[in-house]
């Protein structure tokens, strides 16, 4: 049977669930920094996570509203399971969701939260719309998701060799906030490409034709002797208001 796309992504994020925080450094910067930007909410708020993975943001989540109920979720059952094994809270309602789809009888949420999530969405503005619909009339979308300019070295090599690239279509969506560029040291392009396989975020766009093994190596080549020691990761940060998304 074949799977879909989006089985691919929860089975690749799935088999990476037991190593995933050795190699997610980039997501906990992020996680940390999109905190920053958490709304003051009454006690008994109505939270939404969408894409919990192993819980790197929920944990930000149950430190700043203590009293809230908090709905995480994710597409993964095995990453949703390893956020279960990280956090014991009592107040967790724990759900498989794919965020982009959600449920007519999904209720509505004062904060839906994603953190490094958004990018593996066929279609965010399409998605952002239905989730609106989530929100109650005061409440709001925080996330954050990679840019277009990330994974810039790899793209550039790829782009002087006349070569097509696997790295998602990355795109601003609407209610950006704030952006910033993170360098992650990678030794290599075999470290680069071996990273993104340990977080499980290795799913090719959609549209893409791997490329031959001959292709690859010259690439990877090209990438060592330019002597790249980072990759840049461009990432953006966005907020919207339920009265932003659903315009009377
Ligand atoms: C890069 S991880 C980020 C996890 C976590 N938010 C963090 O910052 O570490 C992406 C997560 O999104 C989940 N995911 C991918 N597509 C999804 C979708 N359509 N709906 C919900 N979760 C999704 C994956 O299973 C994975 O756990």
């Amino acid at each position: 049977m074949r799977l879909s796309r989006k089985e691919h992504i929860a089975d690749n994020f799935g088999a990476a669930a037991p190593r995933y925080e050795e190699a997610a450094l980039l997501q906990k910067q992020v996680a940390a920094n999109l905190s920053k930007h958490l709304p003051a909410l009454e006690g008994g708020a109505d939270i939404l996570e969408i894409g919990c993975g192993t819980g790197l943001m929920t944990r930000y989540l149950l430190r700043r509203y203590p009293r809230a109920h908090l709905h995480v979720t994710d597409i993964s059952p095995s990453m949703l399971a390893a956020a279960r094994e990280n956090i014991t809270s009592a107040s967790v309602k724990w759900g498989i969701l794919d965020g982009e789809n959600p449920p007519a009888n999904l209720p509505a949420y004062d904060l839906i939260i994603s953190s490094m999530v958004f990018q593996w969405f066929e279609d965010i503005d399409g998605a952002l719309e239905k989730l609106g619909k989530h929100l109650k009339p005061t409440g709001a979308i925080l996330f954050a998701l990679p840019g277009p300019h990330s994974g810039a070295q790899w793209q550039s090599i790829l782009q002087e060799l006349g070569y097509p690239s696997g790295l998602l279509e990355f795109t601003a969506p609407p209610g950006i906030i704030a952006e910033e560029i993170i360098k992650r040291p990678y030794a290599g392009a075999h470290a680069f490409l071996t990273h993104m396989k340990d977080l499980g975020a290795h799913e090719p766009k959609a549209s893409y034709r791997p490329l031959n093994p001959g292709h690859l190596r010259t690439a990877m080549r090209r990438f060592d002797r330019q002597g790249y020691k980072d990759v840049d990761w461009h990432i953006l940060y966005g907020a919207l208001k339920k009265e932003e998304i659903i315009k009377a």
